[in-house]
């Protein structure tokens, strides 16, 4: 076993392997879990889940759903089941905790702000010190009153009430605003807009038409009415190709290697990923196509070979915004390197994930040219053991957990438990696929 599941501490022992082989069923998308939650809640009838994201993130969700009154309850392995109140939520006797989830703390806003009183919403450090401006502008615009910390960060305190729908043009590409001022726009009067600089994914809205709500898309415009009723369904969630990308780079190290990932989210705002993957050598098959909700399901065989080098830049750094650490902690192994342009976001995720890969790479003894909104890594490099930190963020854990794979030597991840708020069981299932 190349990756020792005995954790000490929160650390995590990393040992190299020689191949990566086997299936592995990957957690419900995180994603479309968060929607789901959200959207059951305020819809008239009882939703059912299967393949609910087992991540923390998802279940400060939850949590923050029962405080407003809603009940759910845990059926199964994965499935839930979510009593919805329909629009109007009950006023929190508490804070809304939001963890370490900046999609439940952006998201639920969208729905805070249209109802008629007064919600608290916090988060742990790292959330602490999130940008929140991009949501309260739109927010405000549409008639909420909300207070923050200095420089727009969290806690939050949001004054719901009547609101007027917007024409709104984010300056940030963010799925997470879209969503939020879509779900702010069912409770305006009116037509809400969001009108993005760069297509993102489309969750919120095909979500949005699951639970029976009119959502149109012109371009790159996506328009809501307001005052549209939700009623409940029955959905499967599609496993979490930002999670499934974990195991795809690790195949990739290894020519020979072989993973299949049955029932993979394959919805095209997401799927750059496969396209990147193939370009730089990994080899794919994708099949039983199916779709559910909206939302375009797949399996995955991939195979290692060669593996090249490619330029993450444009609309594509946005495209691969989770999936970019990563392919970054797996580039100095490929051939022809990795440079990541225009992904100045990367800085404001759970940790500034460009000086987090630049800062573990290092410390493996690799080359790496850290800029403002990027990164370039030479390919064609041997990398050692080493210790790394996760930086208390759970895709940094995950990243170097794959990077340690290839390298010379042992690593240990400190930190690694953060993996649990995308992806509880993570290092045990890259246990039971990895050979030393
Ligand atoms: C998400 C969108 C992305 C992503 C995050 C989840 C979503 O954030 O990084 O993990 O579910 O909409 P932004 O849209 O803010 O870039």
């Amino acid at each position: 076993m190349a990756c020792d599941s005995a954790q000490e501490g929160s650390s995590i022992v990393v040992r190299p392997a020689r191949t990566v082989r086997g299936v592995v069923r990957i957690p419900g998308d995180k994603s479309i879990s968060h929607r789901y939650a959200m959207l059951a809640a305020i819809s008239e009838g009882t939703s059912l889940f299967h393949n609910f994201s087992a991540a923390r993130d998802c279940a400060s969700t939850l949590d923050c759903m029962r405080k407003l009154g809603c009940e759910w309850k845990r059926l199964d392995d994965g499935v839930i089941e979510v009593q919805g109140l329909g629009a109007r939520l009950n006023s929190p006797e508490e804070a809304l905790d939001c963890g370490n989830s900046g999609s439940t703390m952006r998201m639920l806003s969208g729905i805070l702000a249209g109802q008629a009183f007064t919600s608290h919403l916090l988060g742990d450090e790292s959330l602490s010190r999130r940008p929140m401006a991009r949501i309260i502008t739109p927010l405000s615009e549409m008639g909420a009153a909300i207070e923050a910390a200095d420089g727009g960060r969290p806690p939050l305190k949001i004054h719901g009430g009547p609101l007027k729908a917007i024409h709104y043009r984010p300056e940030v590409a963010s799925a997470q605003v879209k969503s939020c001022v879509l779900f702010a726009g069912l409770y305006a009067e009116g037509e809400t807009v969001v009108q993005e600089p760069i297509r993102t994914r489309d969750h919120g809205e095909i979500a949005l038409r699951a639970f029976g709500v009119e959502v149109e898309r012109q371009g790159n415009a996506s328009r809501i009415v307001g005052g549209q009723r939700l009623r409940a369904i029955e959905a499967h969630v599609p496993g979490d190709l930002s999670s499934a990308a974990f195991f795809l780079c690790a195949a990739a190290l290894f020519p020979g290697s072989q993973i299949n990932l049955p029932g993979i989210l394959m919805n095209p705002t997401r799927a750059r990923l496969l396209d990147i993957l193939v370009q730089m050598g990994l080899k794919l098959s994708i099949t039983h196509l199916e779709e559910h909700e909206g939302e375009l399901v797949g399996s995955i065989e991939a195979r290692g070979g060669d593996w090249t080098g490619a330029v993450i830049a444009g609309g594509d750094a946005a495209a691969l915004i989770d999936e970019i650490p990563v392919l970054a902690a797996a580039a100095p192994y490929c051939s022809g390197g990795l440079e990541v342009r225009d992904g100045k976001e990367l800085r404001v995720k759970e940790s500034d994930r460009i000086a987090a890969v630049a800062a573990n790479l290092r410390k493996m003894g690799a080359e790496v040219e850290e800029r403002p909104d990027g990164m370039r890594i030479p390919g064609g490099q041997h990398l050692h053991g080493a210790e790394l930190d996760s930086f208390g963020d759970h895709r940094i854990a995950m990243a170097f957990a794959v990077a340690a794979l290839r390298a010379e030597g042992e690593s240990r991840i400190l930190g690694a438990d953060a993996a649990a708020v995308s992806y509880p069981a993570f290092f045990e299932e890259l246990a039971g696929v990895t050979t030393g």
